[in-house]
């Protein structure tokens, strides 16, 4: 069984001062790991991640490893993992399998040498983990007490194996909760989803026709900072809520079939299949660029991409041109993957933060848990306000507390109009 594989362990230097900059700026998990230290809630537990190899997951590495834990980790994306970090991470002993630009059997083998250290917790994003262990290695399930789910993807995948009986332990969907879904999806994907796109075109956003596929958590935060570079953003949805609220924020909404024409730059993030596909290429201006924040790469369909063009080349790191039968050049960034971890950093360390709080108090949670029947879990209130309530402390912001009169009114209904 190998210790790790990275691409380049020699970038380690550089990995840890990332390592170190992005801990400054995650002062939630500094007091949880504070506390972990002393306490050790996690001993001689093996945790199982599967997470985008940044050096805010090394943040929470370390977190679990001061809580006792010995940690085996792999990426969830084949184009995420900052390989610094990754070296780092090799160079501090944690069993790290994952470099950027693996191809899919290399992807899948790093989660097999994860499994292969036989967690009793498993962390994930995206459910390839949890998916691989419930397929080709059943038999090693008995040994996992319980798991967390980073996103919305991977939620809806479990939610349909718990549908079918086909889930055997209990996980906690950290997605769901406030101090997640709120502030990861919506700032940190909005944030990092342009920052993508500028690192690979440098394009000039305002004035264009911005098109974002989606007006969920994360499409929604896209849509807001396109917004605030001044394009004219279009919204396609199939959800008739979601499209009048995007109306109602002051948006074009319209079918994407529509939308293709007319469309400068585009960007996925349904967590749906073909979003954009061969008939919405085939109508889209000589030019167009195409991206995509979803989890998975299969919101534009790449292959439909392929079939239409007579040639490709690479113009710049993330950022490939497909010329057309009729002339015409598309543009695809960071090849339809997760373009704010592949063409950037992912989120800021300050969103993070939040998220992987949840993480680490929920892998907490289902080390000491009672026993737990195999299905989706919320995160548990007092774990998500303890989070809120602890970034706020850490931004010096304070609220104010219910006075006793109205936690007596806000309890009882006999008081109507005086
Ligand atoms: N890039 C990142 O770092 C990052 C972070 C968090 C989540 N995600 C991923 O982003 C995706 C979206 O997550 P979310 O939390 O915003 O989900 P969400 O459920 O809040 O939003 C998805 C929206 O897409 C809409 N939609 C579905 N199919 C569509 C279609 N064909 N055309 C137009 N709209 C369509 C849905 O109606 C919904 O409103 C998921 O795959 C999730 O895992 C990515």
């Amino acid at each position: 069984m190998e210790d790790f594989h990275v691409k380049d362990k020699s970038l380690a230097g550089q990995g840890h001062l990332q390592i170190e900059w992005a801990s400054r700026h995650m002062p939630v998990l500094s007091l949880i790991k504070a506390r972990f230290d002393k306490e050790k809630p996690l001993k001689g537990l093996t945790l199982g991640a599967c997470l985008h190899v940044t050096k805010e997951t090394a943040v929470l590495v370390d977190v679990l490893v001061a809580g006792g834990a010995k940690i085996a980790l792999c990426g969830s994306n084949p184009l995420s993992t900052q390989d610094d970090v990754a070296a780092a991470l090799a160079d501090k002993g944690v069993h790290v399998f994952a470099w950027r630009g693996q191809n899919t059997q290399e992807y899948y083998k790093c989660i097999d040498d994860v499994l292969d250290y036989k967690p009793s917790i498993t962390l994930d994003d995206g459910a390839d983990l949890v998916g691989t262990l419930h397929s080709k290695r059943q038999k090693e399930l008995k040994n996992v007490k319980g798991g967390t789910e980073e996103t919305t993807t991977g939620v809806i995948r479990l939610r349909a194996m718990e549908r079918d009986r086909s889930l055997k332990y209990p996980i906690v969907a950290v997605n769901d909760a406030y101090t997640k879904y709120l502030f990861d999806n919506r700032y940190g994907t909005g944030q990092s989803s342009m920052d993508g796109i500028l690192r690979a075109t440098n394009t000039l956003i305002a004035g264009k026709n911005f098109v974002v596929c989606g007006y969920g958590w994360c499409s929604r935060g896209i849509a807001m900072r396109a917004q605030g570079f001044g394009a004219n953003v279009i919204v396609t949805e199939v959800q008739p809520t979601r499209a009048l609220e995007a109306v109602m924020n002051g948006l074009r909404v319209m079918p994407m079939a529509d939308a293709a024409a007319i469309g400068d730059i585009f960007i996925t993030a349904t967590g749906d299949i073909s979003v954009i596909r061969k008939e919405h290429m085939e109508k889209m201006k000589d030019g167009a660029i195409m991206a995509n924040s979803g989890h998975f790469n299969v919101e534009v369909n790449t292959k439909d991409l392929e079939s239409l063009s007579v040639s490709k080349r690479t113009m710049r790191p993330n950022l490939e041109e497909y010329t057309l039968k009729n002339g015409k050049k598309l543009y695809l960034l960071a090849e339809g993957r997760l373009v704010n971890l592949a063409a950037a950093e992912g989120h800021p360390s300050e969103v993070m933060d939040m998220s992987f709080a949840n993480q680490a108090l929920c892998s907490e949670y289902i080390s000491k848990g009672e026993k737990l029947k195999p299905k989706v879990y919320t995160v548990p209130k007092e774990i998500d306000e303890k989070v809120a309530e602890l970034k706020l402390k850490s931004m010096c912001v304070e609220i104010d507390q219910l006075t006793d009169e109205q936690k007596k009114y806000l309890s009882t209904w006999e008081m109507g109009t005086t």
